[in-house]
């Protein structure tokens, strides 16, 4: 009779095994969940395009933060809507703003939760592009001053970690000077450094109001075709100073994720973005999938790619999944 020595199912053979063998473990402590802070009290409104995310005035804010915190989720992303938007976007250094008063609150009140502070203008400018604008043009170094504005007031906040996701040129570099000259050596900067022009942030514009009103984001995001490109963008931001290195999105990048994580010895982070969420909540909906089992598969993956860090609407749902 032929003998088989080879038998990989061996090492498949029951769940002790398999768990045995496992090369990647998901975590509660991979994940940073993003939070919408709006004006107002007692605001908890659903987005519609991201069911399960809220807009949460910073009372309701807190409240959540304390519930991720006692979830064992080490981290939250702070996005906000302003009061007001002007052309350079003022309200985004404004620290009466909900992002700042967020940030100064959840820090207060949950001290042991690590703060992201998103820093970007499309939020705060009336025309929804990421900068300082001549004309149709968003000029790069005129933005670089209100980005380190932004930043700094969101250090002075309370936040642990920024993360620009502008996509300007040397803003890590100019995010760093700045921070280091108003005494916050050790506030460090997750870099969105290979962020796409991605049709997958549908539902976070929706949810941000930060639609560009004219036009598109193609001039400083890259495009999705690009590789070499993401590499040169990683390699820049390290240059400058970036502590932590983002690829997003995530799901169809897990290529560029990989390559970077096999690149450099920084943590990588990738952003599991809004329409990816949303592609699966519909299908959840719809009874079409098992969710509990698509999520957790799909962190998982983004883990196997390479990825430290894991930026995931689903954070709160898979914490409760990985308790068990
Ligand atoms: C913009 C920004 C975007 C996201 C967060 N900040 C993308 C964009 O509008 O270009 C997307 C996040 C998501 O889709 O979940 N600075
Ligand atoms: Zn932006």
């Amino acid at each position: 009779m032929f003998q088989q020595k080879l038998r990989p199912r061996r090492m498949r053979i029951s769940p002790a095994m398999r768990d045995m063998v496992r090369e990647t473990t998901l975590s509660v402590k991979d994940f940073v969940y993003p939070i919408f802070v709006v004006p107002g009290t007692n605001v908890r409104e659903e987005i519609p395009s991201m069911p399960g995310c809220y807009h949460l005035s910073v009372d309701n804010a807190v409240e959540l933060a304390k519930e991720l915190a006692s979830l064992g989720i080490p981290s939250v992303e702070v996005f906000g809507l302003p009061e007001y938007k002007d052309a350079d976007g003022s309200s985004a250094w404004d620290m009466t703003s909900p992002v700042q008063r967020a940030e100064a609150a959840i820090k207060k009140e949950v001290p042991e939760l690590m703060i992201v502070g998103d820093v970007c203008l499309c939020q705060y400018t009336t025309h929804g592009h990421c900068g300082h604008l001549e004309g149709h043009y968003v000029d790069n170094d005129k933005t670089l001053a209100l980005l380190q504005k932004v930043a700094v007031s969101q250090a002075e906040a309370g936040a642990d970690i920024i993360a620009p996701s502008d996509m300007m040129d040397g803003r890590v570099a100019a995010i760093r000077a700045a921070l280091d000259d108003k005494g916050f050596q050790n506030t460090s900067i997750m870099s969105y450094a290979v962020k796409y022009a991605s049709g997958y942030y549908g539902p976070f514009r929706d949810a941000a109001d930060s639609a560009p009103q004219f036009g598109d984001r193609r001039q400083y995001q890259m495009d999705p075709a690009n590789r070499r490109e993401a590499l040169k963008e990683v390699d820049l931001d390290i240059a400058e100073g970036a502590d932590i290195i983002m690829v997003k999105p995530a799901l169809t990048y897990l290529d560029i994720v990989r390559e970077v994580r096999d690149r450099i010895h920084f943590p990588v982070a990738t952003y599991n973005v809004s329409g990816e969420y949303a592609m699966v909540k519909a299908a959840a909906a719809n009874g079409w999938i098992d969710e509990k089992r698509i999520v957790l598969e799909t962190l998982t993956c983004m883990k196997r790619a390479g990825a430290d860090i894991i930026i995931t609407y689903h954070a709160i749902d898979a914490a409760k999944w990985l308790k068990g």
